[in-house]
Formats: structure tokens, C-alpha cells, sequence
């Protein structure tokens, strides 16, 4: 006899729901996607345990047809497409047919639905495959599906399970991205019976924003609303002071599904970068809408994953869709809204071609756009600067706001390929190095010498300093010099770019002038203006703010207390 044999379904649904349903939060989210492409308005999710014991799920959607229901829970049922030619315009967020199927297979299901067009509902039961019940019920019009024992037959699946509250914490994590994917659908968490999550689902994702994220957050969002080609991207940014150190408030949905992607993420990434401080992430959350046959999301059963046919453009689209809110909002009472389309083409251009722009006059053009008026109140405690622009007063970190200015003179000058930005010293400083720190000067010469350092190898192991970047600061020359050394052997970087941004932003560090410098008015008034003519002066380039805003209205507010 031959040792080939058929598996049989109750096996094969096992199998799959392997793929799908890792944990609780997974059979919420199959459930709840079926309620959405159901057309719900109104979705109540009940669980017990972090899930493990009990989900219910209840909609008010189309409900499904007697004959249906049954039918519904086998394997590869579906009413959403019909031939593989289908899958080129899926905009529903299930199409495979197995979710029921699977989570049948290690669970005992109930399900209880009515069309509108049926007077009377029905309820089935489902264990291990079998019908344990099948009736007619009184129920509104809707689909309520009951989860309960997830994983009793297939324990080791149970055993990887964490503790209650972090499935619940999975739970209500993708509970908060369908909210803000469907901001129309109103949506109720209920944990151990407590509600803890509840949207009215009024359609403004605001709403959606500033329950889920409080206040602050919201005040430091600016929305995005950008169409190329077909293409649509919508949602909000986060400026300088809600970046984060994780990617946990990076979210992005593609036709109201949630994904994840790394085209996304590194177009985000670089229309972010000066904006976010090194090792920051920018806060987003864009939903981003576009024909379904310009990609495939038939790539994972879980279905976070999806190609792209054209990549270079998503990547340009997203790019461009970040930076142009970013330079088009509003800051520090500069009222102007400019269109800076072609510096975004040149920083666009130098990005993805990595090549050098000839051209060094736009950026000055770009400088000499802003002129901020501001009353100077003073410094206080030799560490921030005292501004009043209209109706509000800055206190601006002295330190951070010169080493921001520093950073983007230094990155102009490197991108730019300006030669000559050196400032020659009288008498060149010879150093002795340690052998690590020769060896990365010698392997980053050209690093060195495109952000203005003029150095010479002299002798094994010493240095000749010439020349240091041509800034307005008040560093030593050889502490500049060996400060950046220091930092930048003690760090290993990996790619190119991180080497050079990191060591632009490390020349601007030391050379910055430091809290409890005294600095004269015109040093203040200097900084200033060239600060607030820069696109992005909240913070220093590692993440620090640069500048608090206080607000009349606090101080009026705060005076009534
Ligand atoms: N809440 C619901 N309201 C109305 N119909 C539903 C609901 N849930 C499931 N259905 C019906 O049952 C079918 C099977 O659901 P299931 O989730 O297994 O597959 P699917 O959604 O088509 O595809 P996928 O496996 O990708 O989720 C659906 O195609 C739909 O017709
Ligand atoms: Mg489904």
C-alpha cells in the first residue's frame, strides 16, 4: 500500500489557520474585516481573557442568507471574488475565503445573522467541524459571530500565548487601526465587560486621532492631503516634538487596509530626516488610496504584506506627499505659503541619484525667502533666548538652535560640493592620533573635506588640521576636530549615508556654542534670523527641541486660575 493519503479538511483548515491566526487578535481582526466589507456602520467587539476564552463580535451589516451560512464556514467560500481575474480589483479586505474556515477549526463557533430581507434569523453552532446546533433566532439585521476556547485542540499554538493583558493589548492595538482606517464606523471595544474604547465614527479622522492619542499629540499633527498620478495620500504628520524612537506611530493604509511596507517606510524616513533628529521617527498616519491593480496584496494570508508594480513611484509619491506638508506649514509666525517645489525637487533629485547638485544659488534664494519680525526680551540663565512674536513668546535653546543652524550650513555646503568653505588657520594644529581614529581618517578623507575640514596626513600616525569648517562659532579648532573623532570612532555606523549624516550632525554638535555661553546681541540676533529662516528649526539634529512656545492665550488662561 502506497504512504500518500489525502489529508482531510478538518486538517487542512488547521493547517491554514496556522498562517492567519497566530493569536486572539488575529480572529478579531479577520472578524471585524468581515463586518467592514459587510458594509457595517456599527461594530461592538466583546472579549474575555485577552480573547482566549471569548470574542463576539456583532455588526449591523448585510447579514448572511440562511443557505449561506453553513457554507460560509468551508474552506476557500467566499462572496467577494469569483475568478482569479478578480484579484487585480479587490478593494474588500478579504478575498481568500478561509478566515471562517480556520478560525472554525480551533475554536467552537457560533454564528448568528439576518439579512433585512429575512424576518426571522438563524444561529449555528460549529465544534471540531461538527453542527452542534442549527435554528432560527430573533435578531436585528447583522452578523454576531461568537469565538470561544481559541486554540483548545491545538495546544502547543496555546502555550505561545502571552498573558491576558498583552493579547488584549494586540487586541485593542489593531482595534485603534481600523478606527482610524474607517473613521464612518462606529466602534466599541468591551474588555472583561468595561467598555475602553469607543468611537462615534462621526467620519473625521481627527476625531478618530484625538481619542486615541490625546491632546497633545493632536496640536503637534499637520494634515496631509497630496494627489500624483492616481494616487492619493491623506491623514496627518507629526512635527519635530512628537517624533518618536520607535516606528510604533508610523501607520499607513493602503484602500483602508492596514500594511506594512518598506518602500513606505524609507520615503517616509528620508522626507522626515532633519526634520525628526537622528535615531527619531516621524509620526505618521496616511491612508493612501489608489487603483487595486497597481499592486498585489495576495502576497501573505495575513495580508499586511504588498507588492507594488511600480515601486520608484509609491516611493516618490509618499516622499513628496511628507515633505511638501512639512515646508508648506505654518511656523513660528511665519505666515508665508510658498510653494518650495523645486527645492524639493533638488533634495528629491540628490536623494534617490545620490549625486551632487551643481547648483549652490537656490539654497541662498531659499534663505533669503523668510524674514521674521521678533521683539528680543533677553537670556535667561546664559541658556535661552527670549523672544515675542506676535502673540506668543519662544524661549530658544541657544545650544540646540545653533547647532540646528550649524547642521544645515555644514549639509548645504557637503551637498552643494562647495570647495573652499574651509577657514585657514595661521599656524596649522599637528595632532597624534590613536591608530582607530588614523585609520577613520585616512578611510573618510573625503568626508572630512567636503564638510570644510583641511587636513594632511603627517607622518603614521599624526594629523595636520589646515583649515575647519567655515561657520560662525567659537569652538577650538582641535576640540572641534578631535570631538567629532571621538564620537564618530566610538559609533559604528553602517551604511554610507549614516556615516555622513551622523558626522555633519557631530561637527555641528561641537562646534555649537554651548548653554552658558554669554553671547552679545548680535551674535543673538544672527542666530536668530538664520534660524528661522531654515524649514525645519524645531529641533537639534538629534531630536532635542530647539525652541518651547508659550502662547498668550496659555498665559491668559493660566492668569484665571
Ligand atoms: N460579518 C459578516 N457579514 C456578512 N457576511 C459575512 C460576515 N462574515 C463573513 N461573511 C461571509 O462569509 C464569507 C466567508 O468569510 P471569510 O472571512 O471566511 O472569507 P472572506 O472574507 O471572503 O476572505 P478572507 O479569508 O480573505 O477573509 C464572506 O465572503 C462573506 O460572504
Ligand atoms: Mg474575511
Amino acid at each position: 500500500m502506497g504512504k500518500i493519503v489525502l489529508l482531510d479538511d478538518l486538517t487542512i483548515n488547521k493547517m491554514a489557520a496556522g498562517e492567519v491566526i497566530e493569536r486572539p487578535a488575529n480572529v478579531v481582526k479577520e472578524l471585524v474585516e468581515n463586518s467592514i466589507d459587510a458594509g457595517a456602520t456599527n461594530i461592538v467587539v466583546e472579549v474575555k481573557n485577552g480573547g482566549k476564552t471569548f470574542i463576539k463580535v456583532t455588526d449591523n451589516g448585510s447579514g448572511i442568507e440562511k443557505e449561506d451560512m453553513l457554507l460560509s464556514l468551508e474552506r476557500h467560500a467566499t462572496s467577494k471574488i469569483k475568478k482569479v481575474e478578480d484579484l487585480e480589483k479587490i478593494y474588500s479586505m478579504g478575498f481568500r475565503g478561509e478566515a471562517l474556515a480556520s478560525i472554525a477549526s480551533i475554536s467552537k463557533l457560533t454564528m448568528i445573522s439576518k439579512t433585512k430581507e429575512m424576518d426571522v434569523g438563524n444561529i449555528i453552532v460549529i465544534t471540531e467541524d461538527r453542527v452542534e446546533k442549527e435554528e432560527e433566532i430573533g435578531c436585528q439585521t447583522g452578523t454576531t459571530i461568537i469565538v470561544e476556547d481559541l486554540f483548545y485542540n491545538t495546544p502547543v499554538r496555546y502555550k505561545f500565548l502571552k498573558q491576558d493583558a498583552s493579547e488584549y493589548r494586540y487586541i485593542k492595538e489593531w482595534m485603534e487601526k481600523a478606527a482610524l482606517a474607517n473613521p464612518s464606523i462606529s466602534f466599541r471595544l468591551v474588555n472583561d465587560y468595561k467598555t475602553d474604547l469607543a468611537l462615534n465614527g462621526n467620519g473625521q479622522i481627527e476625531n478618530v486621532i484625538y481619542s486615541l492619542y490625546g491632546k497633545e499629540i493632536t496640536d503637534n499633527l499637520v494634515k496631509v492631503e497630496y494627489e500624483e498620478d492616481n494616487i492619493k495620500v491623506t491623514g496627518v504628520i507629526g512635527n519635530t516634538l512628537i517624533a518618536k524612537d520607535s516606528r510604533k506611530d508610523q501607520i499607513c493604509f493602503l484602500n483602508r487596509r492596514n500594511i506594512k511596507n518598506p518602500i513606505i517606510t524609507n520615503a517616509a524616513d528620508q522626507a522626515f530626516k532633519g526634520a525628526t533628529g537622528i535615531g527619531k521617527f516621524g509620526f505618521f498616519i496616511l491612508n493612501i488610496e489608489m487603483p487595486a491593480d497597481y499592486y498585489d496584496v495576495n502576497v501573505h494570508p495575513t495580508k499586511m504584506e504588498v507588492r507594488f508594480k511600480e515601486e520608484s513611484k509609491i516611493y516618490s509619491v509618499i516622499y513628496h506627499a511628507i515633505k511638501a506638508t512639512m515646508l508648506n506649514s505654518e511656523f513660528l509666525g511665519n505666515n508665508e505659503k510658498t510653494e518650495k517645489q523645486e527645492y524639493i525637487e533638488n533634495e528629491f533629485k540628490f536623494l534617490i541619484n545620490d549625486e551632487k547638485t551643481e547648483n549652490n544659488e537656490e539654497i541662498i534664494t531659499r534663505e533669503e525667502e523668510r524674514k521674521v519680525e521678533y521683539k528680543f526680551l533677553g537670556i535667561i540663565f546664559k541658556t535661552y533666548i527670549i523672544i515675542e512674536v506676535e502673540d506668543e513668546i519662544y524661549l530658544v535653546d541657544q545650544h540646540a538652535a545653533h547647532e540646528r543652524l550649524l547642521y544645515e550650513q555644514i549639509k548645504a555646503n557637503y551637498k552643494n560640493n562647495i570647495n573652499g568653505n574651509s577657514q585657514m588657520m595661521l599656524i596649522p594644529d599637528v595632532i597624534d592620533l590613536q591608530h582607530k581614529e588614523m585609520e577613520f581618517v585616512k578611510e573618510n578623507m573625503e568626508l572630512f573635506k567636503n564638510t570644510g575640514f583641511d587636513l594632511e596626513i603627517f607622518g603614521e600616525n599624526s594629523i595636520k588640521i589646515n583649515g575647519i569648517p567655515d561657520l560662525e562659532y567659537r569652538a577650538k579648532t582641535k576640540n572641534v576636530f578631535m570631538d567629532v573623532l571621538d564620537e564618530m570612532t566610538s559609533n559604528e555606523r553602517t551604511s554610507i549615508k549614516d556615516v555622513e549624516e551622523r558626522f555633519i550632525a557631530t561637527v555641528a554638535c561641537k562646534a555649537a556654542v554651548k548653554a552658558g555661553m554669554d553671547l552679545t546681541k548680535e551674535e543673538v540676533d544672527n542666530l536668530l534670523q538664520n534660524l528661522l529662516k531654515l524649514n525645519n528649526p524645531y529641533t537639534c539634529p538629534h531630536g532635542r527641541p530647539t525652541t518651547i512656545k508659550i502662547g498668550k492665550e496659555y498665559l491668559e488662561k493660566f492668569n484665571k486660575r
